[in-house]
C-alpha cells in the first residue's frame, strides 16, 4: 500500500534514508523530535514519553521529543549508551520561508568526534583512532578533536593494540573488510570504545595522502617526517574524511601531524599502568567508584593548576622518559623551582587563573567559540606576561625554553579587551556582547534605544495622572510587546485613544497609536544591534581564530610549566628526593616509600632499602601473609617509573639506572569479559614478558604461578626465574615475591640471585609484621595467622594447625601420597618434591633445556605433564 506522507514526513524520511544506523534529531521549533524506531530507543534510554503523531491519512508514527536547549545532555545519554547522532537544523527562518522550512544535517556526533563541551573530561583526551593493516603491519592514527593533537604511528598489531589499550580511545575506526576477522580481536575494544566501520577505499593510500595534504593545504607530507609511513598515512587520511563525513568543516586548530616515537620513552603497557595502580586502584570492584581514584599514583602526585597541565602529567606518566639528558633537564627545572620558593608560590597564583586554552583553541578551531570562550581566552592570556617576567629569575634550560618561546598573544588580550563586555552571554544571537564604544554605529543604535524607553518609562507616571487610574501599569512581554494595563474596576475611565489588545482574567491591556510607535523603534533597533553584534562578533573571533597556533603553543608550554611546578610542589609536601639518574643497571634506593601508601598508612610508612647492581639482578622476596612483600615490589616499580617521568621520588637517597620498559605480573584477576581464566591470563602476562623483555628492563613477578597446583606453579616459577637470569637477550632486573619458599635455592644456584625476606616478629601466639626488608628466605607463611586476623572460625584454624603440623611431620604430601624417601626440605630445590610415582615426570622435566623453549612451547609441554601426573 502506498503511504501518503505528509511534505514535513516526506522530508524526515529522505534524510532519514541516509542515517539509517544513528538517530536523527529533527529540528522543530524550540524541540528536536525523533520519529519512529528512533523515537522508541530514545524514549527508552532518556527516560522520556513516547507519544505518536498523525502522518497522512491513517498512521500514526511513535514520536518522542527534547527541548533544544537541553539537548546535550541528552546527546550525552544517548552517546554513553552507544549510539551515534545526527542534528537535523531548520536552515532558514521559519517566518519568512516558503512552504515547508529547509532543513539539513549540520552534524554528526559519534564519542570520538564530539565537540560539546560538557562531555569532555578536562582531565582526560578524548581520541578518535583509526586503524588499518597488512597483516603483518598495522598503522594507527589518532585525533584529539578537543585540542587537536593529530599523530601517527606503525607497528605489530600486539604492540598497536597495547597503544589502543593505554590511551583508551573513545572510538575507533577500522576498514570494513576486518568486521569480520574474528583473529585480528577488536571485539575487547567494544567494552571502551565504539568500533566504526568504514568503506575499505576510504584507506585507500593515494586516497589518503591527497585528503591530507588537501586539509593542511601542502603539496607533500614531507615536511611532518611521516613520508615513509604507509600505513600510517592511510589511518590517518580516513580519519579526515570521517570527519568530513561528520560534517566537522572547520578544523584550523588541526594543523600538524606528527610521528609518535618510542625511541626515547619508556613503555608501559596496560597491565602495568594497572597493576601499579598509575591512574586508578586496582581492585576492579572500586572502579566504579568514581572517588576511589584518589588512591592512584596520578591523584596523589596531580598539583597542577590547569587542565591542560593535569593533561600533560598524565601522559608524562603514562610514557616516561628513557634519555638520560631529557630526564636530568625536567629534574634541573624541579631544582631551580624549589630553590625560589617565594616565586613559584607567584607562578602558581597565575596559573590558577588560566583555563583550558587548549580546548578553546580546539573550540576556535572548529568554529564553536562562543562570547564566553573568547573572554575566558583573553583573560587567560592576559596572564602571560606576568609569567614571563616572573620566570626571569630562573636559568634552567627547560624553564628558559619556555620564557624564550611563550609567544606574544597580547593582540587576542587587546582585541578582546576592547570589544567584548567582561561578562557576555554565551548565545550569538541575542545581543549583549560588544563593548560601548568599539563601535560608533552600534552606540548610536543603543542611544536610539535609550530615548525611546525613557519615554515608554515615564509614560506609567503621566497616564496615571492624564487617566486618575493609580493602578494602571505599563508592561512589556514577548508575544504583545509594550502595554497599558488597565483593572476592570476603572475600565470606564479609560480614555478614547486607548486601543484594546488583549483581554485578561481581571484586567484589559490597550496600546496607543504614540506606544507603538516607540514600540518599533525600540524592536527595529534592537533587532539591528543584535545582528551587528552578532556580526561583529564574528568578526573578532575570526581574528582571534588566525593565532590559533600561538594559542596552542602558549597552552603546551603552560602545560610543561604547570607540570614542573607540580612535581615541585609534591617534591616538597611529601618530603622527595632527586634521583641520579644513569645508563648503568643498577637500582639503590635508601630508605624507600611507597607514593600512595605512605599516605594511608595508619602506623606510619616503613621505608626500605633496594640495592640492584649487575651482580644481583633478581631478588627473589619470601615473607608470611600481610607482610609486605606485594607493596614493596609496587614501591620500587614506582620510584622508577616517577624518577623517568623527571619527578623527585620518595626515598632518601635514589640511583636509577635507565629503564626501557616495567613489566608487571601481579596478583592474580579474573578477566571475566574476556572470557580467560585466571591462570591462562597470568601466564598470557608471563609469555609476554619473556617473550618482550630486554636487560635494560624492570620486572616485577608476584605470585607468579599462584593461580594453579602448587607444584605447576613452583615449576614455572622457577623455569621463569631461570629464564630471566640466563637468557642473553634478558638478565633483567627483577624483583620476585612468592610463597614458594623453594624459590630461594635459586640463590645457590644461579649467580645474580639474591635472597631476600620480609620481617616479622613472633610474640608468643601473635605475629609482630615490622615491614623491614632484609637479606635472607623465610620459611613461613604464617597464612593460619593471618586467617585468624581476618576472622576465621577458631574451628577451622584449629583443623588448619592440625594439618599442617602432619603435614610438616611429612605424613601427607601431594595426593595423600606418602612422601617420596629423601625428601627433606633441603633438598626440594631439585624438585624431588615429587611423589616416587611421578620419577618418570621428573625424569622429562630434567631433560628440558629451558633456554631453548618458547613460552609456548613450556605451556604446552607443562600440559603434557601435567595430564602424566593426573593419570
Ligand atoms: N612498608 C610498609 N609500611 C607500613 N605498612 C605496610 C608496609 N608494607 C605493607 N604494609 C601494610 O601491609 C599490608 C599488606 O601488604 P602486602 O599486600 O604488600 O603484603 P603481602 O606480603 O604481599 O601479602 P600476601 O602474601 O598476602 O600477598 C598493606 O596493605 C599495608 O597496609
Ligand atoms: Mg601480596
Amino acid at each position: 500500500m502506498e503511504k501518503t506522507n505528509t511534505p514535513l514526513m516526506s522530508q524526515y524520511y529522505k534524510i532519514k534514508s541516509q542515517y539509517p544506523d544513528q538517530i536523527l534529531f529533527f529540528r522543530m521549533g524550540d524541540f528536536y523530535e525523533m520519529f519512529g524506531e528512533d523515537a522508541k530507543i530514545a524514549s527508552r534510554i532518556l527516560g522520556i514519553a513516547l507519544t505518536s503523531r498523525s502522518h497522512g491519512k491513517s498512521e500514526r508514527v511513535p514520536l518522542a521529543g527534547v527541548p533544544y536547549h537541553a539537548a546535550e545532555r541528552y546527546i550525552s545519554l544517548l552517546l554513553k549508551a552507544g549510539k551515534k547522532v545526527v542534528v537535523c537544523e531548520q536552515v532558514e527562518d521559519p517566518k519568512t520561508a516558503k512552504g515547508l522550512v529547509k532543513r539539513e544535517v549540520v552534524e554528526l556526533i559519534t564519542p570520538g568526534t564530539i565537540t560539546i563541551d560538557s562531555l569532555f573530561d578536562s582531565d582526560e583526551k578524548n581520541f578518535l583512532a583509526s586503524l588499518v593493516g597488512d597483516g603483518q603491519n598495522f598503522g594507527l592514527a589518532t585525533l584529539d578533536l578537543s585540542t587537536g593533537e593529530f599523530k601517527v604511528e606503525e607497528g605489530f598489531l600486539d604492540r598497536i593494540k597495547e597503544k589502543l589499550n593505554t590511551i583508551r580511545p573513545k572510538e575507533i575506526i577500522i576498514p570494513q573488510r576486518f568486521s569480520e576477522e574474528k583473529k585480528i580481536g577488536f571485539e575487547n575494544f567494544k567494552n571502551h570504545a565504539a568500533l566504526t566501520f568504514l568503506d575499505d577505499f576510504k584507506f585507500d593510500y593515494d586516497l589518503a595522502y591527497q585528503t591530507i595534504t588537501d586539509h593542511f593545504k601542502t603539496t607533500s607530507l614531507d615536511g611532518f617526517g611521516i613520508s615513509d609511513l604507509k600505513l600510517g598515512i592511510s589511518a590517518a587520511g580516513s580519519i579526515i574524511s570521517y570527519l568530513e563525513q561528520t560534517k566537522k568543516t572547520y578544523l584550523s586548530h588541526i594543523n600538524k601531524i606528527t610521528k609518535t616515537s618510542y625511541d626515547e620513552c619508556m613503555f608501559l603497557d596496560f597491565s602495568t599502568l594497572r597493576n601499579l595502580e598509575i591512574f586508578s586502584p586496582f581492585s576492579p570492584t572500586d572502579e566504579k567508584d568514581f572517588t576511589s581514584k584518589k588512591n592512584s599514583l596520578f591523584h596523589i602526585l596531580n598539583k597542577t593548576k590547569t587542565p591542560m597541565g593535569s593533561r600533560l602529567l598524565k601522559e608524562w606518566l603514562r610514557s616516561p622518559l628513557y634519555h638520560v639528558e631529557k630526564i636530568k633537564k625536567r629534574q634541573d627545572s624541579v631544582s631551580e623551582l624549589l630553590g625560589k620558593r617565594d616565586k613559584t608560590v607567584d607562578l602558581a597564583k597565575i596559573l590558577d587563573r588560566i583555563q583550558d586554552t587548549e580546548r578553546l583553541a580546539g573550540k576556535l578551531g572548529y568554529g564553536k567559540a562562543n562570547p564566553k570562550d573568547l573572554v575566558a581566552l583573553a583573560m587567560s592570556l592576559r596572564n602571560v606576561p606576568e609569567i614571563k617576567e616572573v620566570l626571569k629569575g630562573f636559568n634552567s634550560s627547560l624553564l628558559n625554553c619556555i620564557k624564550e618561546n611563550l609567544p606574544d598573544t597580547s593582540f587576542i588580550v587587546d582585541l578582546v579587551e576592547k570589544s567584548m563586555v567582561d561578562d557576555p552571554p554565551s548565545v550569538l544571537t541575542e545581543g549583549g556582547i560588544i563593548k560601548k564604544g568599539y563601535k560608533g554605529e552600534l552606540d548610536r543604535l543603543k542611544e536610539s534605544i535609550k530615548t525611546s524607553r525613557n519615554w515608554i518609562a515615564s509614560l506609567q507616571k503621566e497616564e496615571r495622572q492624564r487617566t486618575k487610574i493609580p493602578s494602571l501599569k505599563v508592561g512589556f512581554n514577548r508575544v504583545f510587546g509594550y502595554y497599558i494595563e488597565v483593572t476592570k474596576t476603572h475600565l470606564s475611565k479609560v480614555p478614547e485613544d486607548y486601543i484594546r489588545k488583549q483581554t485578561l482574567v481581571n484586567a484589559e491591556r490597550f496600546i496607543t497609536e504614540e506606544l507603538k510607535k516607540k514600540e518599533e523603534i525600540i524592536l527595529g533597533a534592537e533587532e539591528k544591534i543584535f545582528e551587528l553584534e552578532h556580526y561583529l562578533f564574528l568578526e573578532i573571533r575570526s581574528l582571534v581564530s588566525k593565532k590559533i597556533e600561538d594559542i596552542q603553543k602558549t597552552s603546551e608550554y603552560l602545560a610543561t610549566l604547570d607540570v614542573l611546578l607540580s612535581f615541585k610542589e609534591a617534591a616538597s609536601s611529601y618530603r622527595y628526593v632527586r634521583p641520579e639518574i644513569d645508563s648503568s643497571d643498577e637500582v639503590i634506593i635508601e630508605e624507600g616509600r611507597h607514593p600512595v601508601l605512605e599516605h594511608l598508612v595508619e602506623k606510619g610508612y616503613v621505608p626500605n632499602d633496594t640495592t640492584m647492581n649487575s651482580e644481583e639482578k633478581i631478588h627473589i622476596i619470601t615473607g608470611p601473609n600481610m607482610a609486605g612483600k606485594s607493596t614493596y615490589l609496587r614501591q620500587v616499580g614506582l620510584i622508577v617509573l616517577l624518577a623517568q617521568a623527571g619527578s623527585f621520588v620518595p626515598a632518601k637517597k635514589a640511583k636509577i639506572g635507565l629503564v626501557d620498559r616495567i613489566f608487571t605480573r601481579v596478583g592474580a584477576l579474573d578477566n571475566i569479559a574476556t572470557g580467560k581464566s585466571t591462570f591462562l591470563v597470568e601466564m598470557n602476562e608471563t609469555a609476554n614478558i619473556l617473550n618482550n623483555a630486554t636487560s635494560k628492563s624492570f620486572i616485577l613477578l608476584d605470585e607468579i604461578g599462584r593461580g594453579t597446583s602448587t607444584f605447576d606453579g613452583l615449576s614455572i616459577a622457577w623455569a621463569a626465574t631461570e629464564y630471566i637470569h640466563s637468557h642473553p637477550r634478558l638478565c633483567s632486573r627483577t624483583l620476585v615475591a612468592t610463597h614458594f619458599h623453594e624459590l630461594t635455592e635459586l640463590a645457590r644456584l644461579l649467580p645474580r640471585v639474591k635472597n631476600y625476606q620480609i620481617k616479622v616478629k613472633e610474640w608468643g601466639d601473635e605475629i609482630i609484621f615490622l615491614r623491614k626488608i632484609v637479606p635472607g628466605g623465610c620459611d613461613d607463611s604464617f597464612g593460619i595467622y593471618v586467617a585468624k586476623l581476618a576472622g576465621v572460625p577458631r574451628e577451622v584454624l584449629e583443623r588448619a594447625k592440625e594439618i599442617l603440623l602432619k603435614l610438616e611431620g611429612e605424613e601427607l604430601s601431594y595426593k595423600n601420597v606418602p612422601r617420596p624417601e629423601g625428601f627433606t626440605k633441603e633438598k626440594s630445590y631439585q624438585l624431588s618434591i615429587f611423589s616416587a610415582r611421578d620419577n618418570q615426570i621428573a625424569q622429562e622435566l630434567k631433560k628440558i633445556d629451558i633456554n631453548k623453549l618458547t613460552p609456548l612451547e613450556a605451556l604446552n609441554k607443562l600440559e603434557e605433564l601435567k595430564k602424566k601426573a593426573e593419570e
